[in-house]
């Protein structure tokens, strides 16, 4: 890959901040935009802006076919049988509340289990416990190991007659391992019970394939592919979300309307209510289109190696604590160093014009287990570099010298 070249793509990489060139490893909380993703959004609302699915009008059906154009482009990303399969929603958080909502109102009942794990972030286990509240129904949690890894044995033992669906991440946002979906799915499977994947963290590292997979059910952002903010994927299969009653109501999710009854629309309009976010709809296929020309093989191949290089450097640091030390990671690491508190570290490392997460990163419930309020967290994208890296290896030296 040529790096250079693709950071040119990305104006953001030459700013600075306090006067230092930016080093931006926060690309798990949100990805950088190329230049054709910005230009495709002000294109829209300079040549084509109309509502979609609702006129006649020579724009309104440019920017409907736009729209479609991309639930395509989405489809094709991650390989789903049709194009109906795919929804637009708000981002990840939303796809994950749509399927809790509708799956439960339809297949569970009071008592039945879902299953999730102890690394979720909040969006996969708050979307559930509001079910609870409603349905009464009771989630069951995958505990990990000291590596950061899901006890697999102990999923078999949680699955019972009540279990209606488990519900995993497929990479952590905090440790970066990379789940044994694949296993995840064959065993829920063979008990007949439907896998959610959450893959906000993962369609921008890798090919994601969700007929080879066989997952009911994955969401991502697209502000996390390199995408526009305010937009995301559910798919779903068919036979699921044909069953499924619509989220939320208006726009173009009905059929007919009328005070004796409404009909609904079919997939994948059901799910989409109200006007779309057809800007970012359409920008977020330009986005992937972007990042399949670069290839994810070529991505994949890349990050790991900054993954595996940044790694090996960091573990050099004196009293450093690495959290997700499983063999299988991607792009994420999670670390304190001594007794520094996340905060001081992250704020230190700004001043040096290094971006870091800090915090809990959504997932409290994880950091319980850990016995840590937070940490100070790097998440890698294929825009970043060795050199970046060296930089913020001697900025963790540097405030580790200055806390002696
Ligand atoms: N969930 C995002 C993160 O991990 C915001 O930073």
């Amino acid at each position: 890959m040529d790096i250079e070249k693709i950071r040119a793509d990305f104006p953001i990489l030459s700013t600075t901040v306090y006067g230092k060139p930016l080093i931006y490893l926060d690309n798990g909380a949100t990805t950088q935009k190329p230049k054709c993703v910005v230009e495709e959004i002000e294109k829209i609302y300079y040549t084509t802006n109309a509502n979609v699915h609702r006129g006649v009008h020579y724009l309104s059906q440019q920017a409907t076919d736009l729209a479609e154009e991309s639930r395509v482009v989405v489809q094709q990303f991650i390989n789903a049988e049709h194009s109906k399969e795919i929804i637009f929603t708000k981002g990840t958080t939303e796809s994950i509340n749509l399927v809790a909502h509708s799956f439960c109102q339809q297949f569970c009942v009071e008592g039945d289990e879902i299953i999730i794990s102890a690394m979720e972030h909040h969006a996969n286990i708050v979307s559930w416990q509001l079910q609870e509240a409603i349905r009464g129904i009771k989630l069951r949690v995958i505990p990990i190991n000291e590596k950061g890894e899901l006890k697999l044995d102990e999923l078999q033992k949680l699955i019972s007659s009540k279990t209606r669906l488990i519900s995993v991440m497929h990479i952590s946002n905090v440790l970066g391992t990379v789940n044994p979906i694949e296993k995840i799915i064959e065993i829920a499977h063979a008990h007949s019970i439907p896998v959610l994947i959450d893959a906000a963290q993962s369609v921008q590292h890798m090919t994601i394939d969700v007929q080879k997979l066989d997952c009911d059910f994955l969401v991502f952002s697209g502000h996390k592919v390199y995408g526009p903010n305010g937009v995301g994927v559910l798919y779903g299969k068919e036979k699921w979300l044909n069953q499924m009653p619509p989220y939320q109501g208006g726009g173009e999710m009905i059929s007919t309307v009328s005070f004796k009854g409404t009909t609904f629309n079919e997939l994948p309009f059901k799910f989409e209510a109200g006007t779309p976010n057809y800007p970012d709809v359409i920008a977020l296929g330009t986005a992937i289109k972007y990042i399949k020309n670069i290839g994810l093989d070529s991505i994949k191949a890349y990050e790991d190696q900054l993954l595996e290089y940044c790694t090996d450097e960091l573990l050099r640091i004196k009293d450093i604590r690495i959290f997700g030390t499983s063999d299988k990671k991607s792009s994420v690491i999670s670390f304190l160093v001594g007794n520094i508190h996340h905060y001081d570290m992250g704020m230190l490392l700004d001043k040096m014009g290094i971006a870091v997460r800090t915090g809990h990163h959504c997932a409290q419930p994880l950091m319980e287990e850990l016995g840590i309020e937070g940490t100070v967290r790097i998440s890698l994208a294929f825009y970043n570099t060795k050199e970046e890296i060296d930089q913020l290896v001697a900025g963790i030296k540097r405030v580790a010298s200055m806390f002696g």
